[in-house]
């Protein structure tokens, strides 16, 4: 028809890791909507559901146009009947009723406020709203034992953990952090990671990889960067976990003289804030000793500290920048493709019997047979 040469026509290669994905998003209205279906469907265990959202709602944000007619889909990946009937009606119908529907759900929106607690998962929150809690005040009520993150998630700063940090707020955040590096290991060096180093304005939480040029002068770095920044006051929770090769899931067991080398750091840090913040909506919850936000000069912000060896940086560095659809597209690659095994420790090589050394990530894209995406272009 007379309409189809106005029309865009799309191609896109199926991986997430094939394609550019900047955070110019044109489509945002459709890959809300897909988002939105894909959290519910985690949040309710079904991983398999949320992972297909996932990727149908990357395909769009790939597209360099808004999508106005379904015609315009045809042939592209990852598109199954289910996103595809979401897509139409809102094409259509400017909505879709079932992410209408979901988003009004009881369950939807209490999943939603306990999975906002900073150390409560789907899992926890479930079996809570099975017993009838909904809300922080039910939560509170019910008598129930709240682990130290639990607690120092609902009831001390909830309302801060759920407040988008700024890039702003991270630069700051990572000077004290390499202030601290600096002091306790000279030569440490500290990137950061996670989505503000996809160019993201903001983010749930600050991220963090450190390292040293020296292999395993790194080792024992995190419990002494945590004593400095605790014995002054930056810290409100932390929580530091030495990464053993059992724990690591997502890929081969590393080489025995690895194991132990990787070690993470849960913390929430309490950044200074000359602005006093809005108005928080758990006043009457924060009345257990701690100020409400905006009458007191600090935020809690959530921040992720990774310490590797030199040897595994790139891949750490890879492994820890995201986001996680495509972290989860190059370990589908590597294996479905190349035969290789992906984490953020090594890439093994299951035909060659061998693991592949790098030193950037560039090498590691090269070893993938994939052309290199830069951070800014893998917001998928
Ligand atoms: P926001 O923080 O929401 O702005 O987005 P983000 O992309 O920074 O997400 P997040 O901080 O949750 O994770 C950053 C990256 O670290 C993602 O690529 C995750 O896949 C990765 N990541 C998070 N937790 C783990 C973990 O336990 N092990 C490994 N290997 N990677 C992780
Ligand atoms: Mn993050
Ligand atoms: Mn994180």
């Amino acid at each position: 028809t007379g309409q189809d040469k106005e029309m865009a026509v799309f191609s896109v290669p199926s991986y997430a890791c094939q394609r550019r994905t900047t955070l110019d998003n044109q489509n945002t209205t459709l890959t809300d909507a897909l988002s939105l279906l894909a959290e519910n469907a985690e949040l309710s265990d079904e991983d398999g559901r949320g992972v297909a959202f996932r990727r149908a709602a990357a395909v769009l944000k790939a597209l360099p146009k808004p999508v106005t007619d379904m015609a315009q889909l045809r042939g592209l990946p990852c598109l199954g009947e289910h996103s595809l009937r979401v897509i139409r009606d809102i094409l259509e119908n400017g909505m879709s009723s079932e992410v209408e529907s979901t988003k009004q759900s009881e369950r939807y929106k209490a999943l939603k406020v306990l999975t906002g607690i900073f150390g409560v998962g789907a899992k926890t929150a479930d079996r809570w709203i099975r017993e009838g809690i909904h809300t922080l005040h039910q939560l509170r009520d019910s008598g129930h034992t709240l682990n130290r993150a639990q607690q120092a998630g609902v009831f001390l700063h909830y309302d801060d953990l759920n407040r988008p940090v700024s890039k702003a707020d991270a630069d700051i955040i990572g000077e004290t952090v390499g202030k601290a590096v600096d002091a306790v290991l000279p030569g440490a060096q500290v990137t950061l990671i996670g989505g503000f180093r996809r160019g993201k304005l903001t983010g749930h939480d600050v991220d963090f990889l450190i390292t040293h040029p020296e292999e395993g002068r790194e080792e024992g770095l995190m419990p002494k960067v945590v004593s400095w920044l605790e014995s002054r006051g930056f810290l409100l929770y932390q929580k530091t976990t030495r990464n053993s090769y059992l724990e690591c899931k997502d890929g081969p067991a590393r080489p025995p003289s690895n194991i132990d080398r990787f070690e993470r750091c849960l913390s929430i840090f309490k950044l200074a804030n000359e602005e006093t913040g809005g108005t928080t909506q758990l006043e009457t919850l924060t009345e257990n000793g701690t100020e409400p936000a905006g009458h007191r000069p600090w935020r809690a912000v959530r921040v992720d500290l990774v310490v590797s060896p030199v040897s595994q940086f790139a891949f750490a560095l890879l492994g820890w920048t995201g986001s996680k659809l495509f972290e989860r597209e190059l370990r589908r690659w590597a294996g479905y493709e190349k035969a290789m095994s992906l984490s953020s420790h090594a890439l093994y090589d299951n035909k060659q019997s061998r693991y592949l050394r790098a030193t950037s990530e560039e090498e590691i894209f090269a070893h993938l047979g994939l052309e290199y995406i830069p951070p800014s272009e893998r917001n998928a």
